[in-house]
Order: C-alpha cells, then structure tokens, then sequence
C-alpha cells in the first residue's frame, strides 16, 4: 500500500508516500497557511526541496527535546495569532517527531483546532510517529505527560529527505522500524533481516519498503483502538524502559535506540519468565538488536534505583505494580501489571553483562 486511508473520531485522513517531491509544490498553492520547518531540515533542503515555500509564511524552528514543552508551543502561538487567517489557517509542518508533537499540540489547540499537514523527514517520524494522531509534550523533566489526540489531515512521506539524517538519528528511527516488524511477526521480521544491509546504505526504495511495512503494522494495531484503551497500547512495546532510559540519560539516547534496549530489557523479562525461548531471546538480540545499538548506554544510565523511579512515570500503571509489554514465543505481545522491582533488577544485570560489557 502506498496510500493509507485512516479513520479516526475525530477526523479521517490520509498518509501517502511520494514518488517526486510535485506535492510540495501543491503545499504551497494552499490559501492561508503557515509553514513550520525544523531547522536542520531547512539547512539541508532549503535552497532545495523546500525551495517553492512562500518565505513571508514560514517560521525555521530550532529543534531539541527541552523545546517540546508549553513554552515551545507558546512561541508558535505567538506567531500564528498574529495572521489573519483564523480558524481557516493551516499549518503545514516540515519536520521529526519533536516538530510534530510541537505543531501538533498547538494546531491541535489554537481556536480549538486549525487544518494541519505533516511531511515528516525523519526516519522515525516517516515509519511510524506519522500516523495515529497523537501529540505529546514533556512536562515537569518528563517524557510526553501532555497532550492531545490530533491527526494531521494530509502526510507526505518522501524518503530522500532521509539522506540528510545525521547516523544517530537515521538509527534512532531503525530502532522503531525493528520494534514494528518484530510485532508483525516472524515474516515481517525475516523480510527486514534481509533488507537491514541495503536499509543502512539509505536507498530510497529500499527505505519505503520498510517504512511501508512498518506503518502496515502500526495501522493494524491501532486500528478499532485509536484512544489507546487497549490493543494499541501494545505499540509501547520496548517504551516501558525505553523511556525511563531516555529521562536517565537526560535524553543523551535517542528515542528509537532507547527502544531498543527496552526490547532488549522486555525480552530478558520474558525469557526469565519463560514466556519467550532463550534462543529466540538471544537470536534477536544478536541477530537485529544489537548491530544496529549505536549509541550505547553507560553503566550510570541503567543504574537500577534511577532507571526504577523513571519506571513508576509510566502513564500505564493503574495501580502500584510495573507494567511491562512483553513478547512471547509466537511473536505474540502481552501487557503484564504485575512486574516486580527485582525482575527489573535481574533484567538489568543480565542486560550490562551479556550485551553492554
Ligand atoms: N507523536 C507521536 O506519536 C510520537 C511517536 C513517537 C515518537 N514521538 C516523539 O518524536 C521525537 C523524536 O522524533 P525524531 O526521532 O523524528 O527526532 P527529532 O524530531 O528530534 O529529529 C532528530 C534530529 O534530526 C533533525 N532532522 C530532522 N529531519 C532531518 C533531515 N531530513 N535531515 C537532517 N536532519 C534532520 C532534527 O533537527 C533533530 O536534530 C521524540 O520526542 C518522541 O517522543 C512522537
Ligand atoms: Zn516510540
């Protein structure tokens, strides 16, 4: 599929991939609109793919994770009251995650929503933060505690914008592919285990192919599920410590790599439960995970007390246990509420002496 046609309560919309970079040019043909371009995609593209934006309606956003909070929102606000287009404005944003959650939250909220369309250039946001609506904001040192359920009514995806990745964020994003075709299964892994070297050379049309499955799979689980009550919460897959990783090591692991220690982590957990095989616990991470770990974490980013306290956030507790989404044999994945400190502990060891030493 090259085209997915998305319900969603509070509006369908449309995620497309692109063959030519024409679209951009029909972007900026939309009366009224506002264009909002990460910086380094400015740099990279400007003069280039980005060229047709009309500059008098454009604003370069500078991008960091301590920019996706309230004030980064406010200063868009600032901006977008000063037009004088109203409720008929849209807002077309040129960016990763962090762009998307940050003109996400605001479209989402300015005049109790204005029009909105994403280009993600990002390989995270290209293969999976694109589709289902979210928009999250850091609050208070803490990943994603605001925000809203908001889709973009139109997604471009052009994979050239992802030549310009620097490695670290090219990987980042690898980490949430590998995360979605481990929960396709075990066809959907097979393909991209074959497809992984081609995948890190950047051909474009090795990239769509991943992407596309990718965005297959997150589309099958979130469909029927959009507010997240119940089957999509398993897309948390490898968050769980993923994101306590991330507030340990102030964000110094990028999202995707910290996912993929929080597969690594989870899989240790269901292995130690015997819900997952050890060989199969250890195939993937010797076969997948791990080649593609390129930023490591130190032994201080998983000190056990730290990287407990940053568990406890987790917006899926209900109660006082962990919770913790786990993978068993058969590729099938499970929320647990009842994981214990030690297990978190056990987990951690194994993780520093096995696969981090
Ligand atoms: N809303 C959601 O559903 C959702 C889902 C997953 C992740 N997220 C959030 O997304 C964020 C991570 O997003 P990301 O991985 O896309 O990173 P990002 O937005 O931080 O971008 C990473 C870096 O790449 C730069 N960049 C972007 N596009 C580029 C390009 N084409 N060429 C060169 N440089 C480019 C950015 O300026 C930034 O420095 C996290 O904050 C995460 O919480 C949101
Ligand atoms: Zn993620």
């Amino acid at each position: 599929m090259s085209t997915w046609n998305i319900h969603s309560n509070i509006r369908d919309y449309t995620a497309n991939i692109e063959n030519t970079p024409d679209f951009m040019a029909e972007l900026a043909a939309i009366d009224r609109s506002y264009f909002v371009v990460d910086e380094n995609v400015w740099l990279h593209h400007g003069a280039t793919l980005l060229n047709c934006l009309p500059k008098e309606n454009l604003m370069i956003l500078p991008i960091s994770e301590d920019r996706k909070n309230l004030d980064g929102v406010q200063q868009l606000y600032d901006k977008l009251i000063q037009l004088p287009a109203k409720r008929n404005l849209t807002v077309v944003s040129v960016g990763g995650g962090i762009l998307q959650d940050i003109t996400g939250f605001a479209a989402s909220t300015i005049y109790r929503g204005i029009n909105w369309v994403f280009v993600p250039t990002t390989l995270l946001a290209q293969a999976d933060s694109c589709i289902g609506g979210k928009t999250s904001l850091n609050y208070g040192g803490s990943k994603n505690l605001l925000g809203t359920f908001y889709p973009p009514s139109h997604i471009h995806i052009y994979a050239p914008f992802l030549l310009s990745l620097a490695t670290n964020d090219f990987f980042s994003g690898l980490g949430e592919v590998i995360k979605l075709h481990l929960m396709g299964g075990p066809d959907s892994l097979q393909s991209l285990i074959e497809l992984l070297p081609q995948l890190t050379k950047r051909n474009p049309s090795d990239l769509i192919v991943a992407i596309r499955q990718a965005l297959d799979v997150k589309f099958a689980y979130m469909e029927g599920d959009e507010f997240d009550l119940g089957r999509r919460k398993l897309l948390n897959f490898g968050h769980d410590f993923g994101h306590a990783l991330e507030s340990t090591s102030l964000f110094a692991i990028p999202h995707g790599q910290a996912v993929i220690v929080g597969i690594l982590a989870a899989n240790i957990v269901a292995a130690k439960r015997s819900c997952l095989s050890a060989d199969l616990e250890q195939e993937l991470a010797k076969k997948v995970l791990l080649p593609n770990l390129v930023v490591r974490p130190s032994r201080e980013m998983l000190d056990k007390t730290e990287i407990l306290n940053a568990m406890k956030k987790d917006k899926k507790r209900t109660g006082e246990n962990l919770v913790l989404i786990m993978m068993e044999d058969g590729f099938n994945l499970r929320l647990i509420d009842n994981l214990k400190p030690a297990e978190v502990e056990a987990a951690l060891d194994c993780l520093q002496s096995e696969y981090l030493a």
